[in-house]
């Protein structure tokens, strides 16, 4: 990292000149008031990284959701407010940035949401996680651009380290042990040895978590360039297995995963998809508990259901002499994302070209007749109606007919030697 001795010229490099403007206006707003407005957390972390982040986070001693509403007044956008938090989000055009009333916390139980009550920017980044998240820039005008590293965050960031503030800070919020390891993969950082030992003292913590709270976790991580570092961390440090003991980050995740990015670029891997491969080999009860684990939501956990559904199938799949009727019978009506992780996780290459055929092709034919057109041709209305034309859809699956006059004479055979 290169030592960066003014922040307010890195504001400008970095951040597009509406988000600057942004928080020179706050900053001048929050001054004629007689209050202090820093930018913190995160984006200030990565000002100095060099890094892209346009999330800004404002914390001002004073109070927050006044200042937004003032500041709606001069920039035209959408407010939200959580009063009980002291917080607000202000939305305009394509931007949003966070502001928030410099707060402590204590928590009063491992694990539950810390009590807040508003207090001083120095208390505010004192609660946070990690020292390199703890710097702010100062935005009043008499004051723009000064850096407040209270804690050694610039220290860390030029050592690449990872630090936690006081020794109970993973025992007060175990979700910090996610975070960790994922700025340590994510910024190619170390965690700093005594934060390693109360780190791993503390996995046990994640337990006090609740299942809401570690999806979103793991849902941050899958957002990552690449999870699956996060991952084997997690596995060697006793972590993963919270989740289930069963579970991997070794090459094979890493490898489906690296399948699974190119499979679905220019997009990410939907999060249904890759936890499909972070569980695949689990069994179909392991997978169950952590469905209920997590909370998955009925979407995610039908991902996962159809997952191990579809894997018992994969010995059918294999079979060189299905045809595609055939294989759309062994895997319609299942999400595609579940269809997705067996065609990566699969290990039959005739398997995994039939899966394809299915993804790119088959599940996409339909019959070009529907009922009232069967009806049209001479067939009463009744259950015979649906029976043709799942036929008429086999056919067409199987290239036996291949355009509508040809579903019609097809339908007109069936017919005449029905009679
Ligand atoms: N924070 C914390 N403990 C948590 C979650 C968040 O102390 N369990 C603090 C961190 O200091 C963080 C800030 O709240 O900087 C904002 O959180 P978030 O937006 O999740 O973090 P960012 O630093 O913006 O991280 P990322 O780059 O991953 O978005």
């Amino acid at each position: 990292m290169t030592k960066i001795t003014n922040p307010a010229n890195q504001i400008e490099k970095q951040l597009p000149a509406e988000l600057v403007n942004f928080m020179q206006v706050a900053g001048e707003v929050a001054q004629s008031q007689g209050q202090s407005l820093y930018l913190v957390g995160g984006v200030v972390r990565d000002l100095l990284l060099g890094r892209a982040n346009f999330d800004l986070d404002l914390v001002v001693e004073g109070n927050a959701i006044e200042l937004t509403r003032q500041l709606i007044e001069i920039k035209q956008g959408e407010i939200t407010t959580h009063p009980r938090f002291g917080t607000a989000k202000l939305q305009w055009n394509k931007w949003s940035v966070d502001l928030a009333t410099a707060r402590s916390e204590t928590y009063v139980k491992p694990g539950a949401l810390p009590r807040v009550k508003p207090s001083s920017l120095s208390n505010d980044l004192f609660r946070r996680d990690f020292t390199i998240n703890t710097m702010a820039i100062h935005l009043n005008p008499s004051r723009y651009g000064e850096l407040i590293d209270l804690y050694g965050g610039r220290d860390d960031l030029e050592h690449k380290l990872i630090r936690v503030l006081h020794e109970k800070s993973f025992t007060d919020d175990a979700t910090r042990i996610w975070r960790g390891l994922r700025y340590e993969q994510r910024l190619n950082f170390q965690l700093e040895p005594n934060t390693l030992q109360l780190l791993k003292r503390d996995i046990p913590m994640l337990d006090t978590i609740s299942g809401d709270r570690i999806q979103y976790e793991l849902e941050c991580i899958l957002q990552e360039e690449r999870p699956e570092k996060v991952f084997h961390r997690a596995e060697e440090l006793n972590g993963l297995q919270s989740l289930d003991p069963a579970l991997k980050g070794n090459g094979w995740l890493a490898e489906k995963f690296k399948l699974a990015q190119q499979l679905t670029s220019p997009n990410l891997p939907s999060f249904g998809l890759y936890l499909a491969l972070l569980a695949y080999r689990l069994t179909e009860e392991q997978s169950g508990h952590l469905i209920s684990r997590l909370r998955l939501s009925k979407s995610v956990a039908q991902t996962l259901q159809n997952t191990m559904a579809i894997k018992t199938k994969l010995q059918a799949l294999a079979n060189p002499a299905l045809n595609p009727s055939g294989i759309y019978r062994l895997l319609h009506g299942y999400s595609p994302s579940a269809i997705m992780a067996n065609l990566l996780a699969g290990d039959s290459n005739v398997a995994c070209q039939h899966i394809r055929l299915f993804l790119n092709k088959l599940r996409y034919v339909k019959p070009a007749l529907n009922g009232d057109d069967l009806i049209r041709i001479g067939i009463a209305p009744g259950p015979r109606i649906k029976e043709i034309l799942q036929l008429l859809h086999q056919a067409r699956l199987d290239g036996k007919v291949t355009s509508k006059q040809g579903e019609e004479s097809l339908v007109k055979k069936w017919l005449a030697n029905k009679e």
